[in-house]
């Protein structure tokens, strides 16, 4: 199964796609994620990214689909993936199509999680993020038993440095202004389904995997 997960920030993409790994047991492929291990890892891309990131911006087309190419080339991508954040511009859109193209695959389905942009501002400010695991929380939607440790691992709990007001209210207009016109593109290639977010979180993914399983 080929899915893309679309959404505005904090919609719920990485929440959700944690729950369909576990369902489709295909690899969850975050740009999000990838860029944030680079910069713990203090690598150049951790560097080039980490500026982008920071003040709320896309980190360039030319870096970002550099190294989704050569994700989407490994093998444990042969049988499915879950792409969550990827792609956010036109250009990105172009890019992925040849890729896949030249990879011989085809996306089964597009799933955009729809939140209105009040309830994202909340859900980012209280996300927190697991250091062992990586999974996530909210301090008031989904909080962890303590509060401070990851319910799976028992790691330290953290906040996301782009996860401030500031910068969540940047995120959201790059993303209306560049991200949001990929609602028509993917509309226009018949793939595209809308599903509520502002559901539980339980409910987004049964809705979700309805609509991957075309019922
Ligand atoms: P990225 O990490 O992808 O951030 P994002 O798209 O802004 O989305 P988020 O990860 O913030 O939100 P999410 O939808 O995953 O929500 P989550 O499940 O965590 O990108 C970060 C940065 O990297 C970008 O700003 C950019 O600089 C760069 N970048 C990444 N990809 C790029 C690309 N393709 N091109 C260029 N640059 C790129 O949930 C949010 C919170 O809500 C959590 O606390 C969760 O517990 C809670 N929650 C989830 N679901 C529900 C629910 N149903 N009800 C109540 N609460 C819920
Ligand atoms: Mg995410
Ligand atoms: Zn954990």
């Amino acid at each position: 199964m080929y899915i893309l997960l679309m959404g505005p920030p904090g919609a719920g993409k990485g929440t959700q796609a944690a729950e369909l790994v576990a369902e489709f047991h295909i690899p969850h492929i975050s740009t999000g994620d990838m860029f944030r291990a680079a910069v713990k890892e203090g690598t150049e891309l951790g560097k080039q990214a980490k500026a982008c990131m920071d003040a709320g911006q896309l980190v360039p087309d030319s870096i970002t689909i550099g190294i989704v190419k050569e994700r989407l080339a490994k093998p444990d991508c042969h049988k499915g993936f879950i792409l969550d954040g990827f792609p956010r511009t036109i250009e990105q859109a172009n890019a992925l199509d040849c890729t896949l193209t030249d990879l011989g695959i085809e996306l089964d389905r597009v799933i955009n999680i729809n939140v209105p942009v009040e309830e994202l501002v909340n859900r980012m400010t209280g996300r927190r993020i697991c250091k062992g695991c990586g999974a996530t929380f909210h301090v008031t939607f989904n909080p962890s038993t303590t509060g401070v440790q990851c319910d799976k691992c028992n790691g330290e709990l953290y906040q996301r440095a782009d996860d401030t007001v500031e910068t969540v209210t940047k995120r959201l207009t790059v993303y209306s202004d560049q991200t949001k016109p990929l609602i028509d593109y993917y509309q226009d290639q018949g793939l595209y389904s809308e599903i509520d977010g502002r559901q539980s979180i339980e409910k987004v993914l049964s809705d979700i995997v309805t609509s991957l399983r075309g019922e």
